[in-house]
């Protein structure tokens, strides 16, 4: 049953904690809520938010249009082969959840993307990654519903064009598909990814060697160093990331290292160097930044806080005089991971 509501807060459903308004709200269970809604000739020309746990948006002012919470549950096993198992799970199921899940059944190949906040639909909007491993690894296909026409489609791996926290979905058909489903396709017998960051190091911490080495203690080293590093949103409002990492040609890398020694940068092949952005943050001396309710963690230099009260232009503003200092010392410009609304 559709329950409509007219100028609800959205403070609880997005992760930095912005007091706004949507003019219209609606929560919807199934793909045919979904359709049923978006036929409604009241809220055709409306314009269109799409909302799953809230934890990559930042809200600059109130929607003055529908905004619709994905909630669309379930995660069933569809095939199996010799060597994989296919799982669907409803967009509005929790990313952790589903990661968790995996992990308990024996099923490889998401357990270095646990505890990224979120749901399961917006998953593929950018591709989520972590720890050396990006969800298209794993993705096989999903579900989507027209926002214009109401009609259902299936895009392959192929049709998503995925990159670094890149889909088709955030650029040529950026607001005009709900993602319902996502199938995934994962491994009987496990490859395990433990070179990124501290993952060797905490495991070995825990008493796990090659021998005991299993998807489920790679979960739970990822966890803990989750834990360490990245503000819970429950505490303080937060976004993870609020920009990506730049990548640079080889040839600027080696002309700012030669000024900047200390400068980390993975090579990426093709002649980028992939450069941390927390680090050029920390370098310009906003780590640790407050200004009223807005600042930087003071252990992620990457990722902007809301310490209560900030308003998403408050935010905004301490964004653009991050960027403005990154691009001021070093020439490369840092952009939003975060989606502003
Ligand atoms: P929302 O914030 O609700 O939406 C994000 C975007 O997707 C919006 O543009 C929205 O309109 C759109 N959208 C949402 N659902 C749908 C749907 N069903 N169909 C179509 N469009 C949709 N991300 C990483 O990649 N790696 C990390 O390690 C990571 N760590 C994080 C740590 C913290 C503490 C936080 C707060 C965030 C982190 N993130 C990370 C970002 C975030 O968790 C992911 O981007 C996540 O996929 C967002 O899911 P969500 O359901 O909250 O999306
Ligand atoms: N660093 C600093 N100072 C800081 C933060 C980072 O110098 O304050 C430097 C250090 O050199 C460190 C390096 O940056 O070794 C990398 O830091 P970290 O491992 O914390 O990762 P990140 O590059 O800052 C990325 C993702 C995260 C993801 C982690 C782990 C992006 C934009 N962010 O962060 O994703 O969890 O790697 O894989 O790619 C997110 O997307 O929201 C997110 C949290």
């Amino acid at each position: 049953m559709l329950n409509i509501q007219s100028h609800v807060a959205l403070k609880p459903y997005n992760t930095f904690g912005i007091d706004a308004n949507a003019r219209y709200w609606v929560e919807a269970g199934s793909e045919e809520d979904l359709q049923t809604v978006l036929q409604l000739n009241e809220f055709l020309d409306e314009p269109k938010l799409i909302l799953g746990g809230g934890s990559n948006v930042l809200l600059c002012h109130d929607f003055a249009g529908l905004v619709v919470k994905v909630n669309i549950q379930g995660i069933k096993v569809v095939r199996e082969t010799d060597t994989h198992i296919y799982i669907t799970a409803g967009a509005g199921v929790n990313w952790h959840m589903l990661v968790l899940f995996c992990v308990e059944n024996g099923y490889a190949g998401i357990e270095n993307l646990a505890l990224i906040p979120g749901t399961v639909g917006a998953a593929p909007m950018q591709n989520i990654g972590a720890y050396g491993v990006e969800l298209e690894q794993a993705f096989e296909s999903l579900t989507a519903v027209n926002i214009l026409t109401g009609e259902k489609q299936t895009f392959t791996h192929g049709d998503c064009k995925f990159g670094y926290r890149e889909s088709i979905f955030k650029r040529a058909l950026k607001g005009q598909y709900i993602i319902t489903s996502v199938t995934f396709q994962l491994d009987k017998q496990p490859t395990f990814h433990t070179r990124y960051g501290a993952i060797q190091e905490t495991l070995t911490q825990m008493g796990i060697s090659d021998e005991n080495l299993s998807i489920k203690a790679i979960s739970e080293a990822v966890i803990k160093i989750r834990r360490s590093k990245l503000p819970d949103p429950a505490q303080i409002g937060n976004a993870g990331s609020f920009f990506k990492n730049p990548e640079i040609t080889t040839a600027q890398f080696d002309k700012l290292k030669a000024q900047y020694p200390a400068l980390p940068g993975y090579p990426m092949g093709n002649d980028i160097v992939k450069i941390p952005a927390g680090w050029l943050i920390e370098q310009t001396g906003w780590k640790g930044y407050r200004s009223g309710d807005a600042g930087v963690h003071a252990k992620q230099a990457l990722v902007l806080v809301n310490y209560g009260n900030a308003t998403g232009d408050d935010i905004l503003l301490l964004a653009k005089k991050v960027q403005e200092s990154v691009w001021t010392t070093f020439g490369i410009t840092i952009s939003p991971e975060v989606n502003i609304v």
